[in-house]
């Protein structure tokens, strides 16, 4: 990942020429370096002119007034004091960096009048900024003329002014390593399926080693003699074999009990013989979204030195129609014992998240897990983009995740589990089935089955089939891989679980 600005922070700065970013609240007439760029006092000309109210995330472009010191002012609406939330200056970034839109020197005068200041802030503009910079054209041999880096593909010079700059700086390194984490999910959801397969990606996490991750990487074999019957049920119809990957961070004290993430790597989802309609397919490339979050997830822990014992559990196979593919009607036994009826090979999801969470609490005990998965169509029918479903069976851990995600703006909604649900996957041929028989709560049956693999543990299933790519672009996205769980985790930790 290369980042297409270069960020520095200063208290004060002598402008020349290029592009000054400044900021208005609409109940307040100063504008944030004013004192520098508009000696004249023009831009209040210049906003009534153009019927300019500061709205919050609204933009005014102007050429800088004779006697600036700088060439092109770009004016960012705030909107009131008083409605400004936290989440609103990573969108306020992704704002300005559409809006600089080429400019390769940029001056940000941060210190709004009348606004409050502070490094936080800073730092939240400057992980806005980096996420609307994101681009995935690897594979273009035209590159799309950059919007929003600087000219002749060098980053552009982003200079940040404000009074609290030495903080500012130090909370930028927070920055860097979440703007890394989710774009480094965006880049492993967005590559194509017949360049990341299951070692392809298992060798992507192994390179969080760098960071200080302890990476290990579990074979066909080694999850043969662990009997994880499910997971290798659905990796038996792909010439690519299945990987396990565990990913360990180690920042906490050596005895506190390990938090454990735990993804759905499908690197691509055919359906297996209850083979998908052939439209959109293409997407299914993206079935590994859950994986790419955990491992965008613990890149940010160890870039950024989180104290807390984190694990990351991907399951990375391939689901392929083919003459040894698995079958419905087969009966498989999962690594926990419990046999399972396949009903519908295209429900391979949580066929590999059973032995992964399963292995999971085994091997390590942790105090809770959290899985991500593009488990289910029918997520999205029920939610559509703007909430990925959550499954729990505790409440406190509900309750955090809820407002990580309000926090985040990466937003979950509760999602119900009971005996009903869990009794429609109950099986005549074996302890249970694969799907729930029906379309009825399709994301809640699919929740049901993954709930007898967790034991007694505090477990979340986070459902991002609809959350993870092909979502609607906002300020801080453009890319089909949204980075979805990335961000939202990172809260969780950082406010309910680091020490
Ligand atoms: N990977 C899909 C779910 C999915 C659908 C993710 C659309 C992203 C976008 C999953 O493996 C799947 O096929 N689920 C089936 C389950 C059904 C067969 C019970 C579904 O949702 O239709
Ligand atoms: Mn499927
Ligand atoms: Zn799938």
């Amino acid at each position: 990942m290369t980042s297409p600005f270069e960020f520095s922070f200063v208290r004060s700065v002598k402008q020349s020429g290029g592009t000054a970013v400044v900021f208005k609240l609409s109940d307040n007439d100063v504008v944030s370096g004013a004192e520098t760029v508009d000696p004249g006092d023009s831009f209040a000309r210049a906003m009534r002119i153009a019927k300019f109210k500061a709205k919050k995330l609204s933009k005014l472009d102007i050429i800088a007034p004779s006697g600036s010191p700088t060439d092109r002012v770009i004016i960012i609406g705030l909107g009131k004091a008083a409605e400004i939330i936290a989440h609103d200056w990573l969108k306020l970034g992704g704002v300005a960096a559409a809006a600089i839109d080429g400019a390769d020197k940029v001056t940000i005068y941060l210190d709004v009048p009348g606004g409050i200041i502070n490094a936080k802030i800073a730092a939240d503009f400057a992980l806005g900024m980096l996420l609307r910079g994101y681009r995935f054209d690897k594979y273009k041999s035209i590159k799309d003329e950059g919007e929003e880096t600087g000219s002749a593909g060098k980053p552009a010079k982003i200079t940040i002014v404000t009074s609290g700059s030495v903080l500012a700086k130090r909370q930028f390194e927070n920055s860097l390593a979440v703007a890394n984490g989710v774009n480094l999910a965006r880049d492993l959801v967005n590559e194509p399926p017949n360049v990341l397969g299951p070692s392809e990606f298992a060798a992507k996490a192994k390179e969080l080693e760098a960071l200080g991750v302890e990476v290990e990487i579990l074979t066909e074999r080694e999850m043969r003699r662990l009997g994880m019957g499910a997971l290798l049920g659905v990796a038996q119809g792909s010439v690519r074999p299945p990987r396990l990957v565990i990913m360990q961070w180690k920042g906490g004290k050596p005895k506190d009990k390990p938090h454990a993430f735990i993804g759905k790597g499908v690197v691509f989802d055919t359906g297996g013989i209850s083979i998908k309609p052939a439209a959109g397919m293409e997407d299914m490339k993206g079935d590994m979204g859950g994986a790419a979050a955990v491992t965008g997830l613990m890149h940010v822990l160890a870039a950024r030195k989180a104290k807390i014992n984190a694990i990351g559990i991907i399951g990375l196979v391939e689901n392929m129609p083919d003459g040894n593919a698995q079958r419905p009607g087969d009966i498989v036994t999962s690594m926990s014992g419990q046999t399972i009826e396949i009903i519908n090979t295209d429900a391979e999801g949580r066929l590999v998240l059973c032995d992964a969470l399963w292995y999971c609490n085994e091997r390590f005990k942790p105090v809770f897990m959290i899985n991500l998965a593009t488990l289910t169509g029918a997520i999205g029918v029920a939610l559509g983009s703007y909430h990925a479903g959550l499954f729990t069976n505790d409440d406190t851990l509900a309750a955090n995740l809820l407002i990580s995600g309000i926090n985040a703006n990466e937003r979950l909604w509760r999602m119900p589990l009971g005996r009903d649900y869990d009794k429609m996957i109950d099986s005549r041929f074996a302890d249970m089935k694969n799907t729930g028989g029906s379309r009825q709560g399709g994301a809640i049956t699919a929740a049901q089955f993954l709930k007898r693999f967790v034991g007694n543990t505090p477990w979340a299933h986070l459902d991002i089939a609809s959350t993870a790519m092909g979502a609607p672009n906002d300020e801080i996205n453009t890319s089909w891989a949204t980075g979805y769980g990335v961000r939202l985790l990172d809260e969780l930790v950082r406010t309910y679980y680091e020490n």
